[in-house]
């Protein structure tokens, strides 16, 4: 199986972008830390991250034939992206979003998410875990519809 994480505008700043927020962890070290956790689950990942809502939405379609999932930190997109959100609609892929900090428990705008009814599942507020979790979730749900 091979699953694409995407990562949003300004998730290249991590680690310098408040770290009380989002932690002191490179976005390098989360994609790698989120890798040793797919190799052990058996699944291959890659990763893209882009300041631009277009190129995310290019790499969406880009991707419609060749993963199986799709689980997405859309960073500030996610509380108005329709684009987006209309981009995963329309590829039809399994998708689970997430978030470093707990989107519920900060400014009233990002308590909205115009991604989530399109999501298997939204996992906020466990800094990398949030991702971690994001895999596994999206893993049973595509070794649920294998077996039907
Ligand atoms: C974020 C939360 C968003 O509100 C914010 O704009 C981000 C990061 C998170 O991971 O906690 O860029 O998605």
């Amino acid at each position: 199986m091979r699953i694409l994480v995407l990562h949003g505008p300004n998730l290249n700043l991590l680690g310098e972008r408040d770290p009380k927020i989002y932690g002191s962890q490179s976005l390098e070290e989360l994609n790698r830390q989120i890798e040793a956790h797919a190799r052990r689950l058996g699944v291959e990942v890659e990763f893209f991250q882009s300041n631009h809502e277009g190129a995310l939405i290019d790499r969406i379609h880009g991707a419609r034939r060749r993963v199986d999932g799709i689980v997405i930190n859309p960073g500030a997109l996610t509380h108005y992206s329709y684009a987006l959100r209309d981009a995963i609609e329309a590829v039809g892929l399994p998708a689970v979003e997430v978030h470093l900090s707990d989107i519920h428990a900060r400014e009233l705008f990002r308590q909205t998410s115009v991604i989530a009814p399109v999501c298997l599942a939204q996992i906020s507020g466990k800094g990398a875990q949030s991702y971690v979790e994001g895999l596994e979730r999206l893993l049973t749900h595509l070794k649920a519809k294998q077996r039907t």
